[in-house]
């Protein structure tokens, strides 16, 4: 077998159908766009429908479509409203990547309750109740693939104050894929987590900017820099592909370093 055809039978997603949440910027963007360069057809979710329908345009010429879907994870309407289309336009879904995410900045002692709850709807119970709508799809793809986008904090305390209530979301979201890997194996459907470390996007453009915190992040980090969104891919197509079917409740960290410590 040639070499290309090999590495496509291992990791290419021609025919494959992917929902990519938070695809409007970011991780998403980069995730959503390595999928359809690998073939797959791409629902792109999220609520800025201009930036979607841009990112739509810039891979018109890769072998995967994608196509966009504004929606609100934080409404339960809009999530029954992404396994409608994504079954109206592409007919089905064999990948999740349950990347949509934010993170409040407040310390615990004077956090607001709400911003708490915020945090852990948008960050954690709205990851389940997509995974949950789109579970009969995935378990009738056959080799249905959920990557949950979690972070270093899921891991692990944050270095910096502020983040408690996004800390405890990103936790709760690891155990959230251990327990879809567990329960949800019967139905030939892996579930796993990309751990990211820093990486400059819109989430983390004020904390990269403040030079001070920059610099002791980046001393944080043994290769002593920040990731690029393209460094995500190859760790996205090995755990979305047919061919990663025994690998399942995962966390793989894409960090730099940052977890080796
Ligand atoms: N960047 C990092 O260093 C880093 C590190 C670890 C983990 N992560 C995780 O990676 C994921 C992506 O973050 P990012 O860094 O790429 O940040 P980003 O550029 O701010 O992207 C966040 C994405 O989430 C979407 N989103 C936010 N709230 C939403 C909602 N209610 N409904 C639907 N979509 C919503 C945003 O789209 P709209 O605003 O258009 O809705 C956007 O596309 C997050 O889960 C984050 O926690 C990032």
């Amino acid at each position: 077998m040639k070499t290309t055809a090999y590495l496509n039978r291992l990791f290419g997603c021609a025919g494959r159908t992917a929902v990519v949440t938070g695809a409007s910027s970011g991780l998403g963007a980069a995730m959503a766009s390595a999928l359809a360069q690998a073939g797959a057809n791409v629902l792109a979710v999220a609520r800025r429908r201009d930036r979607l329908e841009a990112l739509a345009e810039e891979t018109k010429s890769m072998e995967g479509r994608v196509e966009p879907c504004k929606a609100d994870l934080q409404s339960t309407e809009d999530i029954a409203h992404i396994a409608e289309e994504v079954t109206r336009i592409f007919g089905g879904c064999d990948v999740l990547v349950s990347n949509a995410g934010s993170g409040i900045r407040a310390p615990l002692n004077r956090m607001e309750e709400s911003d708490f709850s915020n945090a852990l709807h948008l960050n954690t119970t709205a990851q389940w109740q997509l995974s949950k709508a789109l579970f009969p799809l995935l378990k009738s793809s056959g080799s249905g693939r959920i990557i949950n986008v979690a972070s270093v904090y899921g891991l692990g305390a944050p270095v910096m104050h502020g983040l408690g209530a996004y800390t405890t979301s990103k936790h709760a979201l690891v155990g959230l894929t251990k327990s879809q890997a567990v329960e949800w194996a019967r139905h030939g459907i892996t579930a796993n987590a990309l751990a990211p470390g820093y990486f400059p996007t819109e989430l983390t453009e004020s904390a990269l900017a403040d030079k001070e915190l920059s610099a002791r992040l980046r001393s944080f980090t043994p290769q002593d820099r920040f990731g690029d969104p393209s460094e995500l891919a190859t760790a996205l197509l090995f755990l979305a592909s047919k061919a990663s079917p025994y690998v399942t409740g995962v966390v793989l960290p894409i960090d730099g370093g940052w977890t080796a410590w």
